[in-house]
Order: structure tokens, then sequence, then C-alpha cells
């Protein structure tokens, strides 16, 4: 594959890909280039160009600070002038904040603004508080995004930066980009449930393989690049037996711009894949411990790996909650049918990503990517809201939440 064509056609930076990004640029009246122009500089930056410059250094961690979420700060000097600015760039490291105010002297810090896309943390996790250490420094103002929803930190990491003299404020606009930013953790903290993603590259008319289960390929390579992408962005990648046994893909994450050894996890009842570890490339591909099967009890076949045992794998809710035991916190299902349909019906789908390639095969030929999705009244239909549509070489994308985190559309 000729990777510089490839990117010359406009698949660009990876990071304006996360949904709170997508198309944050339209309704700005100044473009990503004159934010970076002020940062190049130095030159004044209004609190809005700050928390998007934010938002922007935040994606940048979209593949390592899991569990944790995506954070992103900028700091202003007095005169509101850019300063510096920082992302949380993986789990166990530094924060946003800390990361930003690296290398800048208290001179510099004197009556600054500090822009941070979440709430500063109030407690010593895997490491110190950032409120504390912002209540320590000469600046004026903090402004930050979101409430931290984090029972450890909500209101108390502000109320700590505010004891200290330091005046401090939520940010009133950008809601949905600052909520979709780090939407899988707020999902985990509020739900105490994995956030799942489902994606999948269907033809105009809503079919994912031909009935033969032919499915390689429907949508294009920019578009198959791009899923590459989202397999980064999630903790696992989930699909169903058929689609191992029929296509036998690798699943794993071939990217040019990162590098990240994904997790992938397998339902299959009956471990009918674990009878052909010999000939099946996901099990030379990945490492026993990132390749999770999960089957119903008494079919395990002395598999070596992870194994998940469960009454039946029918039973999605009890299967995300043995995942969640093992530490996942997000996953993207990518299919096959039966298993995006049996997420969609159980309401387990909070975010979708649909590829769709310019093209149609007829329902006779195609398979449906919904096939055993049976809703029967138009008040029981599936809604998806804040939609995304954006083009993708000859294919577009839609990503979009189901409505009232994945309930039906009234
Ligand atoms: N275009 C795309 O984006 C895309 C993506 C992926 C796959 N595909 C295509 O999809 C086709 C396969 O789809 P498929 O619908 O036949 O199979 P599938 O969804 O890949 O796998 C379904 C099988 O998984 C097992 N399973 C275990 N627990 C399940 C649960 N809770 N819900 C549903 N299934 C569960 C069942 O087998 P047991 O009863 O044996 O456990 C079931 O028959 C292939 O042709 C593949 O190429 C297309």
């Amino acid at each position: 594959m000729d990777e510089v064509k490839l990117w010359s056609r406009g698949l660009g930076e990876f990071v304006p890909r996360l949904p709170a990004l997508l198309n944050l640029g339209t309704h700005e009246t100044l473009s990503q280039s004159d934010i970076d122009r002020i940062v190049a500089t130095g030159s004044e930056m209004s609190v809005r160009e700050a928390m998007i410059q934010a938002l922007v250094e935040a994606s940048r961690g979209f593949a390592t600070t899991s569990p944790n979420p995506l954070v992103g700060c900028v700091i202003l000097d007095r005169e509101g002038r850019f300063l510096s600015k920082g992302f949380h760039e993986k789990f166990g490291e530094g924060h946003a904040e800390v990361q930003a105010l690296k290398g800048l002297r208290e001179d510099q810090l004197l009556g600054a603004h500090l822009i941070v896309t979440l709430e500063p943390c109030a407690h010593q996790g895997k490491t110190p508080s950032c409120a504390k250490k912002i209540a320590e420094l000469p600046l004026s103002k903090v402004t930050y995004g979101l409430v931290d929803p984090n029972p450890l930190v909500a209101g108390k990491g502000a109320q700590i930066i505010r004891d200290a003299g330091i005046q401090v404020e939520e940010y009133p606009e950008l809601k949905q980009e600052l909520s979709e930013i780090c939407e899988a953790f707020l999902w985990n903290q509020r739900q105490q449930k994995i956030f799942v993603a489902a994606k999948v590259a269907t033809t105009l008319d809503g079919c994912l393989a031909l009935k033969t289960g032919e499915s390689q390929w429907i949508t294009g390579e920019h578009s198959r690049y791009w899923a590459h992408e989202l397999r980064g962005t999630y903790d696992a990648t989930l699909v169903g037996v058929n689609t191992v046994l029929q296509d036998n893909p690798s699943l794993s994450i071939r990217h040019p711009r990162f590098e990240k050894i994904n997790r992938v996890v397998v339902l299959d009842s009956k471990g009918r894949g674990l009878q052909r570890q010999q000939d099946l490339k996901i099990f030379s591909t990945h490492d026993k411990e990132n390749l999770i099967w999960v089957v119903n009890k008494g079919y395990s076949h002395s598999y070596q790996g992870q194994l998940v045992e469960v009454e039946s794998t029918e039973n999605l809710e009890q299967v995300l909650q043995e995942l969640w035991k093992l530490g996942l916190r997000s996953l993207l299902v990518e299919g096959g049918a039966q298993i995006l349909s049996n997420f969609l019906k159980h309401q387990l789908v909070q975010r979708l990503y649909l590829f769709q390639a310019p093209r149609l095969l007829g329902s006779l030929a195609g398979q449906s990517w919904t096939k055993d999705l049976n809703i029967s009244s138009l008040d029981g239909m599936l809604a998806l809201k804040n939609l995304k549509v954006a083009p993708s070489a000859d294919d577009f994308l839609l990503t979009g939440v189901f409505n009232d985190n994945g309930r039906t559309a009234k």
C-alpha cells in the first residue's frame, strides 16, 4: 500500500478522527490552522480557542490513557497570550496540567490562566493531586470544561484551588465536545459499566457481507485505516465466532502512525474456534493474555489463554460484567451481524460508527447488519443523536450516540 498517497488523500493527522473533534471546525470562526499559528507564535488566544486547543491536545492520548480520561490543558500568560500546552499521555503518568506546567518559571505563571478540559483531580492516585499542585502556583484563574464525576474529585478539585484564592470557573460552552472526548470515562464513572461502541462497514443498503459470507472488502482502504485507529481507541475489539471462522481475520492494529498491541474478545458459546487453534490467524497474531475467549461453561477445550466461562454467551450483560472484572473499560464491537444485532437488541451500544460505501448489493444477495433485530413498532425504533458525518475517500462515516444512552427513540 502506498502510505504517502493514502495520507495525502486527506486522512491527515489522526487526532481529529475522534468524534469530539470531527466537525468542530465547521462552526468556528477560526480554523485549526489559525490556532496552530497562535500556538507557534505565542500570540493572544481567547478562552474558547484555548479550550479547543486543549481538546485537540486531549485527543492525542487516545490509545494510551485508559482507564483514565483523555484530558488536555493550555496555559495563557497574564496578558492572555499562549504559554504552553499538555495532555495526559499515559495511564499512571503525568496528568495534562502537570505536562502543560513543565518547564514554566514562577514569573511566567504570575497571573496566568490555566484552561483544562476536565476538573483537576483532588486525590492522590498513581500521581499526586493536580488541584493541590495548582493551588501552590501564583495563577489568577483556572477554567475547567467538565466536573469530574469521580466521587473522589467531583467539585473537590475546584474547591481546593478556590480555597487558595485562585478564581475558578466551569466553562459553559463546548459541552458536547468536552463530554465526547472522555465519554468512555464518564460512562464508566456514572454507570460502573463498560462503554460499548459498535463499528460496521456496509453498502448503502445496509449489507455487511454477501449471504455466502464474503465481505472483503465492502468499504475502501481509507475507511479500513480509520477503523484501525478506532481499534486503538478502545480497550478491546469484540467479534462473534462466525466472523473468526469465515474471514480468518488477524484483528490486530495495522496503522502507519501509531503502534498498539490490542486485546480481542471472541464470543463462542461452544468453543468452535478453540478447536481450530492451529489454523486460525487470530491465535498466531495475539499473545494468549490478549486473546479473551468467552464460552459457555464446559466448552473451554483446554484453551491456555484468557478464558471467560459464563452460563450463556447469549447473556451479554453477564459477558460485559465478566469483561469489566478483567479490567476492560471500553469495547469496539465489530460484528458480524448476529453479534451487532444482539448488542443493539439489548440496548448495550452507546456509540455507533457506520462506514458506508456508495454501493448496493440488494437484500436477496446481501446480509443486513441488523438481520436479527426485530422492532415491530415505529415507537420502538433505536435512534441516534449527536450525529457527525465525515467523508472517508469514496465512502463516508456516520457516528452518533444512541438516544438516552442506548434506549429507544421515545
Ligand atoms: N462488514 C463488516 O463490518 C463486517 C464485520 C464483521 C463481520 N462481517 C461479516 O459478518 C459475517 C458473520 O456474521 P454472522 O452474523 O454470521 O456471525 P457473527 O456475528 O460473527 O458470529 C455469530 C456467532 O457468535 C456466537 N455467539 C456467541 N454469543 C453470541 C451472542 N450473544 N450473540 C450473537 N452471537 C453469539 C454464535 O455462535 P455459537 O452459537 O456457536 O456460539 C453466533 O452464531 C461474516 O461474513 C463476516 O465477513 C462483516
